[in-house]
């Protein structure tokens, strides 16, 4: 928080969004309770729907300092976690969640995002 609070700080003359303090926290898809259809993964899925509802505290207590916060979904990706059936590989992955990152602004702080800057339901 020290870190962040400097950075917000120096870079008081930029709009809230990456170029001044992020948080961006990598959740999942399957922390979405509104998308899941398919069940299972119970663990995986706690520990996303808890990440994003922290998300979306922390946006709401850190607004004040003019740091932005939101949680993504990189999509389903070929890493060891993903396996090698998943249709994206990590380049074009990697590549969008910058892109969205460097994208966002103050109406985008407390989102969950797609890899592709697509926004998704709690
Ligand atoms: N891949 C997907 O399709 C997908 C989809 C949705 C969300 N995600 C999310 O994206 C993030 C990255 O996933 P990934 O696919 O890149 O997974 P991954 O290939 O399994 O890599 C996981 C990384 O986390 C590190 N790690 C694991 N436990 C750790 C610990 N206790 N302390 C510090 N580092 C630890 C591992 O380090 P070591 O290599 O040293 O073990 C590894 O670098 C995760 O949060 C995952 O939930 C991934």
């Amino acid at each position: 928080m020290p870190a962040l609070k400097q950075a917000s700080d120096a870079n008081s003359d930029k709009p809230m969004g990456a170029q001044r303090a992020a948080i961006i926290n990598m959740s999942s898809v399957l922390g979405s309770i509104a998308q899941n259809d398919q069940g299972g993964f119970y663990p995986y899925r706690c520990s996303k729907a808890a990440l994003n509802a922290a998300t979306k505290s922390m946006s709401l207590d850190l607004k004040k300092d003019q740091i932005l916060v939101a949680c993504m979904h990189p999509g389903w990706v070929k890493t060891d976690m993903g396996g090698k059936n998943a249709p994206l590989d990590v380049e074009t992955s990697v590549e969008g969640i910058f892109n969205t990152i460097l994208s966002l602004g103050e109406a985008d702080t407390g989102k969950f995002l797609q890899y592709d800057g697509t926004e998704l339901p709690w």
